[in-house]
């Protein structure tokens, strides 16, 4: 089959004739039908991040397809979602609805080949069906750019209506960060350093948003805001989980969604004083998918102002590039397209 494989860091190559996933017992095959291009994608390509299979290996976690071969639960032809992380749903953290930090979980597109592939194979018990209402190509992005900041807003930092909220980076993530907490009431401050995001972000109901490379936050906040309840960090920088972290007022959360593996400089005083929390988000657990598909269904989560381009396996290239250079916020590979 056709995929683009990365072959060795910083290189992704189109092979036209990867083998093809034979699925194993529990496990069936589906034809890609998309596949999101995502910023973690290129901490593997760029970043020295190791993916867990070593190279060759097929990237790509955030896909929607057809069921290919026959199951237990799905037949031939169903439309569904492929989750990018699969549990074992036997330790203390599956145990404890945690799933989402399962040990011995198993990423695609990291752990084993993902979907910039004409087929993947995956373990069915994981799959969820797309309701018919939700078109493959736009639905993918459901898999990680909407269900990560879903399971941020929602079960980590549980935003409540009226709290304030800043939203450092309205990127691929971050931007879902803002709709989904201003769909929860909050009142959204969204901080990036393109104004082209921080556009975005107002149609998706940010009350306010605010560039500090080009005003100073803590007089814009001052001024505007005062002391935050809720910080979300969606960049991934040491410097802005600190910027973070400083606008919290009494009873502040931060909640740490980037990704950085530098140390961050932080004076626990407040933390004490004014009984702060700081904590992580990661991914989203499998309960939480279809309440997530049936907000998108009903038109509560846009996912049309949020997709770039679409691209075959051909120009990924092109679409990593373009989010690299931070032009998009989210493209999509269509394996089935020829251009
Ligand atoms: N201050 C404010 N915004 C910033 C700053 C800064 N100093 N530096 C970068 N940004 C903004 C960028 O302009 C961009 O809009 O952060 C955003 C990052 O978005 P993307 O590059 O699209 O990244 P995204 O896919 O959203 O992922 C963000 O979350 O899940 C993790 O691994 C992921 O670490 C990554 C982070």
């Amino acid at each position: 089959m056709k995929a683009a494989v990365l072959t060795e860091q910083g290189k992704i190559s189109i092979n036209e004739n990867y083998p093809a996933p034979v699925p194993d017992e529990g496990e069936i095959l589906v034809k890609v039908a998309a596949c999101g291009v995502c910023h973690t994608d290129l901490h593997y390509i760029d970043h020295g991040v190791p993916t867990f299979k070593k190279p060759p290996v097929i990237l790509g976690h955030e896909a929607a397809g057809i069921v290919a071969s026959e199951g237990k639960f799905f037949k031939e032809g169903d439309r569904v979602l492929l989750p990018p992380v699969f549990t074992c749903g036997k330790c203390r953290f599956c145990l404890s609805e945690r799933e989402n930090i399962c040990r011995n979980m198993v990423m695609l597109g990291n752990s084993i080949d993902g979907a910039f592939a004409e087929f993947i194979k995956v373990p069915e018990k994981d799959v969820i069906a797309m309701p018919d209402e939700i078109p493959l190509e736009d639905g993918c992005i459901i898999a990680d750019a909407i269900s990560t900041p879903y399971h941020a807003v929602i079960n980590r930092a549980k935003v409540k209506p009226y709290e304030r909220v800043i939203v450092f980076g309205c990127g691929g993530v971050g931007i879902n960060v803002v709709q989904i907490a201003a769909l929860a009431g909050a009142e959204v401050i969204a901080c990036d350093i393109d104004d082209k995001k921080l556009e975005l972000a107002k149609e998706l109901k940010a009350a306010l948003t605010v560039n500090p490379a080009k005003v100073d936050l803590k007089d814009f906040l001052k001024q505007n805001v005062g002391a935050v309840d809720i910080a979300f960090e969606v960049i991934g920088k040491p410097e802005t989980v600190e910027a973070a972290f400083k606008t919290l007022g009494k009873a502040g959360r931060l909640c740490v969604v980037g990704y950085t593996n530098r140390d961050i400089t932080i004076n626990p005083a407040k933390i004490m004083f004014f009984e702060q929390e700081i904590f992580g988000s990661i991914g989203c657990r499998p309960a939480d998918f279809p309440k997530i598909l049936d907000l998108v269904k009903d038109k509560k989560i846009n996912l049309d102002k949020l997709i770039a381009n679409k691209y075959g396996l051909d120009y990924i290239n092109t679409a990593f590039d373009e989010l690299r250079e931070s032009k998009v916020l989210r493209n999509i590979i269509l394996p089935g397209k020829k251009v």
